[in-house]
């Protein structure tokens, strides 16, 4: 961890140039020129009296709930329709995950999810938590495939790991899953969100689908059968599982941090659609996890101002508010940014899983790099850092073995070219200049 806060306290700016170039946070600045434009204007249409006092509600303002609910509607397709009440809204995933941990664990509750897993969750559920996370390896079943998972192996995996930890005392209370994943960035079919509500069902835990990415899927063109992705909520779940089903059991996270690039502004959903007694605890929690009055502001904007007009508009047809003209664009820069980096990425001779959402590329290093053990994982991660690029090392994922990197590819293009050379002249001489083809 150390070196992310040394990046962060010296990255990379046309100001400072010898700075640490990020390639290892999940942000995404495709849009950000947009963006900044979008919310100075807006701000000022949308802010008045009422942002300076506590607000309407308890959490975010009624008209954003309001607008955030019909935005949900139509990009998420619930089953049941989501209704303002259904919603909590939080000053971000990090900080609402950890009050709904809160509200359903007791200390040394354990969390069961599969692995690897987005290293944030080490925190959120178990600072100030005292949860225990459960992971179950899953790299290979995921890794090298085209998107379809051995359901029945996945299921096996988890019954396995669930007595284990149970036996060694932790008794599991929540599944958590994340959709589309990091750092793998794919997306769940209904068969293994099914196979998971049964899981849960079965050893009466509670469901978490942390869809953050949920919109920023891209087209892959080595993915061409990648699944659309498909919210928990979208599955009306007695009749798909067949049988009776505790919904209350089941809860959905998004936020403005990945699918409208926003991470800055700290703004997330949660959506349980049955549970009083959860929406009881949360509120009790109001004052620590409101969002701040400037981020609701600019969310109502997002979710109402009109689409801009111009070319983009005029081939697909209209949106219907500037959020929707933002995620149809972003996803089509995202998928040219992937391009472009995996053909970097492949040249330099490592391995790249092929993904279709997130902001982020899992990639294999080259085995003459010396990454087969942990130490030597680090020892390359620390080189690349020295030569000034800052890229996330597998083992912060919990990844079964060493010899990962995850690579951000949502930056502009003169930083990412700027970071892989950096990280290429690492990366080279340290596996023997060894490069494959296949590039582009
Ligand atoms: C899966 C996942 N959940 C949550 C977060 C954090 O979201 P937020 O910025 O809203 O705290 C991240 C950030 O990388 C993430 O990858």
């Amino acid at each position: 961890m150390s070196r992310l806060f040394k990046m962060f306290s010296n990255v990379w700016s046309p100001e400072n140039e010898a700075g640490i170039v990020n390639l290892g946070v999940a942000e995404n600045s495709l849009m950000a020129d947009e963006l900044v434009e979008f919310y100075r204007t807006e701000l000022a249409n949308t802010f008045d009296h009422t942002g300076l006092t506590y607000g309407d509600n308890l959490y975010a303002s009624k008209r954003t709930t309001l607008a955030l609910s019909g935005f949900l509607n139509r990009h998420f397709k619930p089953h049941l329709p989501i209704d303002p009440s259904h919603i909590v809204t939080g000053n971000g995933v990090y900080s609402l995950l950890n009050h709904l941990m809160h509200a359903l664990l007791d200390p040394g509750e354990g969390i069961i999810l599969p692995s690897p897993y987005y290293l944030g969750f080490d925190t959120m559920c178990t600072k100030r938590v005292g949860g225990v996370l459960v992971g179950v390896k899953m790299d290979d079943l995921v890794e090298g495939r085209e998107g379809s998972v051995d359901v029945e192996e996945m299921i096996r995996r988890f019954e396995e790991r669930l007595q284990e930890s149970e036996r060694e005392g932790v008794k599991v209370k929540v599944l958590l899953l994340t959709n589309p994943g990091n750092p793998i960035g794919r997306t769940l079919s209904r068969e293994m969100l099914l196979a998971y509500c049964r899981f849960a069902e079965k050893h009466d835990l509670h469901l978490i689908s942390d869809e953050v990415y949920a919109l920023s899927v891209f087209e892959n063109d080595r993915l061409p059968d990648a699944l659309p992705f498909t919210s928990l909520l979208n599955i009306d779940l007695e009749r798909e599982l067949g049988g009776s089903f505790d919904k209350k059991r089941v809860h959905v996270i998004h936020g403005m941090s990945k699918d409208f690039c926003s991470n800055g502004l700290r703004f997330a959903t949660l959506v349980s659609q049955y549970n009083t007694e959860l929406h009881r605890a949360m509120a009790s929690f109001g004052l620590f996890i409101k969002p701040s009055s400037v981020s609701d502001a600019l969310l109502y904007a997002l979710l109402t101002a009109p689409s801009p007009t111009g070319e983009e508009n005029s081939q697909t047809g209209s949106f219907e508010c500037y959020a929707d003209w933002f995620i149809h664009t972003n996803q089509r820069r995202m998928r040219d940014a992937y391009r472009y980096m995996r053909g970097r990425l492949e040249k330099a001779g490592l391995e790249v899983i092929p993904s279709h959402a997130g902001h982020f590329i899992w990639t294999k290093v080259s085995k003459k790099a010396g990454w087969e053990s942990w130490e030597g994982e680090l020892d390359g991660f620390g080189k690349i850092f020295d030569a000034g690029v800052y890229i996330a090392p597998g083992s912060l994922f919990h990844a079964s073995t060493p010899g990962h990197l995850r690579f951000t590819f949502t930056v502009p293009r003169p930083l990412s070219e700027l970071g892989l050379d950096r990280f290429e002249g690492v990366h080279l001489a340290t596996s023997k200049g060894s490069t494959r083809d296949g590039g582009e």
